[in-house]
């Protein structure tokens, strides 16, 4: 139940002066203060301790219509608020959280226009917040398109910051880069900026309703400035009058580690749309997965189909036997068969693979107290989800399913549009408003960033939106300073189902189940063009890429270079392509049959006896090199030996640190038998009563200690990047008492490359006035669970 405990407003109504050029909002405790100044356009600047963060930075919007905000501005009347109060949330990282700010509405009139505006500013104490509320354009007309949001927030320099690039592919799923503001592409946020005197911001928006996403970029001066993600035909943001724009929000603070408990955007959000919560289910869950991540199993049915009956079972059992919630199955939709974008129009919401029967599973594991949780993935085709959304729900309604995870694979939805423009933010809260309706708690896949809506919408559970675990079974991995980058950056008040506790750190263990495959050697002859580092991907495995070996021969003076490989291949029709460098050109991962013929790769057949026709063999014929129209990229990416860069134990330690409802053990179940360090994962809760961030720097650390809900438990996380360190604890955040603490440790001899599984498990009594030395290999960590034995 959601309540209010203490509540504490005052309203102020001043009309002002039209001559009123400066108006200052500072904090409750006056440690931030917002200057809003007119001077025929308005700006606003930040201070922080009486230093200068946000110098003058402009407001302002610019119309289709060629209207501008704000031209002529007359700043004709000043509200001012002052809210204190504690709210609780049903489920999270802390229990209660307190929002106390003072906030200023001024009302402005453009003279020339005729348009009136409001811009309301808040000052916390963590903070700031300001959004636009455009209430009248002084026409008839209240259609209105935003063709550009001119909102700034200037540095006072060339700050570091840490950041991903906007606009690609991968939508946010990029790694961290780590640079001066002057060198940065434009970057989506939460953007985080490190000054040299340590004060560190984060920049980032909330409420975001109907309104394109937030980018960032840089422009001369140390000015950073709001860019708005499109639609496809370059309107920014179709509105009709009045319009409010998501809030414009800076996190301030002294050190990296007072960012992670700020909970400023959850703040600027609307409370709790609903009063009932009981049925909204943090889980800890276990799932048919990893196998498709990895290859080792199909997402369509085949042979190696990984949504089976029979595996379903089997999950199940084994997450009653180890205290799971959920078992999470992907690849259960007929017309499904991991091909993004081809499946968007095929796939069904309700039907399933004749070799998967959702209801026996589902009954067999209501029986055991537990659930399924389903994957809808809708590969982005919006259009054939909505149209299904009602029946898919309902399904999950009549079997008793209370999470499901909706993925939307694919570069732009319907292969039109930005997941984070405007067209993106709406469908996102289409579906959580129609999950709202049916009691159905959501975990977002290649989603719209968080800026937190689990306020208002307590079954926005969790979602992906930064590169999880799954990219450590692709060419290129995550480094193992990513997962010290995010809880500083998209970790920010914001769960993430990253999916930890892989325990076959180096791919061990994933020899196919399905035995009958036969071997097929496929080849490229390159007649002299000059191509290198080929890298195969065959339908059958189609997230795995595997290098070709090479044998030149040189034939009437021509170099000519055969590539080959040979794979063991399931019975079956299958494609397969390459990926080719040519670093003469620096030109890079060009897909080869792209550059021969029509784009669509070569397809060859295994039958049950082991007979293979079709398409082996590509041969590109000499001066082959129009590269015009051909994809490929600038920049040559290492493809580095696919394993997850990390030791066991900092494994262990995400659980803590990476905050989420919904929080996944993501290796094959065989994995974790008669494994000791598997009993933290059983034993780490979802949901917590307090955070405290025990130390940290961007990039480099960051140890995390939580207290579980209505218990006296504690549970820390302490993660390191490819750095070894030695860190002290103080334990005095802990409650009086003793505590019996197990330590799953890094050994000496760990280390996350040459040495990855080794850990061991120690044991020992704490109190709040001990201290505790935690030695962290590279790439490692350390988890432990603090239990309270006696006062
Ligand atoms: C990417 C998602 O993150 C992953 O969970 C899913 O298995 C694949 N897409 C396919 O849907």
């Amino acid at each position: 139940m959601l309540k209010i405990i203490f509540f504490f407003t005052i309203v102020m109504n001043s009309s002002c002066n039209k001559n009123d050029k400066r108006i200052q909002i500072n904090s409750p405790s006056e440690n931030i203060k917002v200057v809003v100044e007119n001077n025929q356009e308005i700006t606003y600047l930040v201070e922080f301790n009486k230093q200068i963060v946000i110098r003058k930075s402009l407001l302002g919007m610019l119309f289709k219509d060629g209207n501008t905000l704000f031209k002529d501005p007359v700043i004709t009347n000043i509200t001012e608020e002052n809210i204190n109060d504690i709210w609780e949330l049903p489920w999270g990282e802390v229990k209660k959280i307190q929002n106390n700010y003072r906030e200023k509405t001024i009302t402005i009139s453009d003279s020339e226009s005729g348009m009136i505006a409001e811009l309301i500013f808040r000052a916390y104490n963590d903070g700031i917040a300001f959004r636009y509320n455009v209430k009248s354009n002084g026409s008839e007309n209240d259609k209105i398109i935003i063709s550009d949001e001119l909102t700034q927030f200037n540095l006072t320099n060339n700050a570091q910051l840490w950041w991903t690039p906007a606009y690609g592919d991968n939508r946010y799923e990029e790694l961290y880069q780590k640079s001066a503001m002057s060198e940065m592409d434009t970057s989506h946020t939460p953007l985080t900026i490190k000054y040299p005197d340590g004060i560190h911001l984060s920049i980032h928006e909330a409420d975001l309703v109907d309104y394109s996403s937030m980018q960032l970029f840089y422009s001369n001066d140390n000015n950073l400035n709001c860019d708005l993600a499109e639609w496809n035909n370059g309107d920014k943001v179709r509105v009709s009058l009045p319009f409010q724009t998501p809030w414009r929000t800076i996190k301030i603070a002294n050190s990296a580690k007072e960012l992670i408990t700020s909970y400023l955007t959850l703040n600027c959000n609307q409370p709790s749309k609903i009063k009932d919560v009981s049925w909204i289910k943090p889980s800890k869950y276990i799932g048919i997965w990893w196998g498709m991540i990895i290859g080792k199993w199909t997402w369509g049915e085949g042979p190696k189909h990984g949504a089976t009956t029979k595996r379903g079972l089997e999950y199940v059992d084994f997450a009653s036997e180890h205290g799971f919630d959920e078992v999470l199955i992907e690849g259960w939709q007929a017309g499904f068969k991991g091909l993004f974008p081809e499946d968007s129009v095929t796939v069904s919401f309700t039907n399933r693979t004749p070799d998967f029967d959702l209801e026996k599973v589902q009954r067999y594991a209501q029986n055991k107290n537990i659930s399924l949780q389903a994957y809808q993935e809708t590969s982005s085709g919006t259009k054939n989800y909505l149209s299904q959304i009602d029946s898919a729900f309902s399904l999950l309604n009549r079997i008793g399913i209370k999470n499901v995870k909706i993925g939307q694979v694919g570069a732009r939805l319907d292969q039109k549009e930005y997941h984070y423009g405007q067209y993106g933010v709406s469908y996102y809260r289409k579906v959580l408003e129609k999950a709202l309706e049916y009691k159905i708690g959501v975990n977002f896949h290649e989603p719209i960033k968080d800026t937190g809506e689990r306020r208002t919408f307590p079954n926005m559970l969790t979602r992906e939106g930064a590169r999880g675990m799954e990219y450590n079974a692709w060419s290129g991995g995550n480094p193992p300073n990513h997962t010290t980058i995010l809880p500083f950056t998209r970790l920010l008040n914001a769960p993430m189902d990253f999916t930890p506790g892989i325990f076959d750190l180096l791919f061990e263990n994933i020899d196919a189940d399905v035995k009958i495959e036969f071997p097929v050697t496929f080849t490229v002859v390159d007649s002299g063009n000059g191509y290198n580092d080929l890298i195969f991907i065959s339908e059958e495995s189609i997230w795995q890429k595997k290098i070709m070996n090479v044998d030149t021969l040189l034939l009437k003076e021509e170099n000519i270079r055969v590539w080959e490989i040979t794979q063991s291949c399931q019975p079956g029709e299958w494609e397969w392509g390459v990926i080719a460098d040519h670093t003469a050109l620096k030109s890079y991962d060009i897909w080869l049959p792209q550059l021969l013929g029509d784009g669509s790769n070569l397809k060859f057949k295994v039958e049950p006896s082991g007979k293979i026709t079709g398409k082996t063999t590509m041969i590109i014929p000499k001066n082959k090199l129009d590269l015009n129209d051909v994809y490929f990229s600038k920049t040559k990416k290492e493809l580095n030996k696919q394993r997850v860069s990390s030791t066991l134990a900092k494994q262990l330690a995400l659980y803590v640190v990476i905050y989420s409802p919904l929080q996944m053990a993501s290796d094959f179940i065989e994995n974790y038998k008669e494994i000791p360090a598997f009993n933290f994962i059983k034993d780490v809760p979802v949901d917590w009563d307090s955070t405290v961030v025990l130390n940290g720097e961007v990039g480099e650390y960051v140890t995390i200690a939580r207290k579980e809900k209505n218990s006296e438990d504690w549970y820390i996380g302490s993660i390191t990047n490819e750095q070894n360190r030695s860190l002290e604890l103080n334990l005095s955040f802990l409650n009086k008492g003793t505590y019996r603490a197990t330590i799953y440790l890094d050994k000496e001899s760990s280390d996350w490359e040459k040495n990855p599984l080794e850990y061991s498990i120690e044991n020992k009594i704490f109190t709040q006035s001990d201290t505790h030395l935690i030695k962290l290999a590279n790439g490692g960590g350390q988890a432990i669970k603090l239990e309270f034995i006696a006062q």
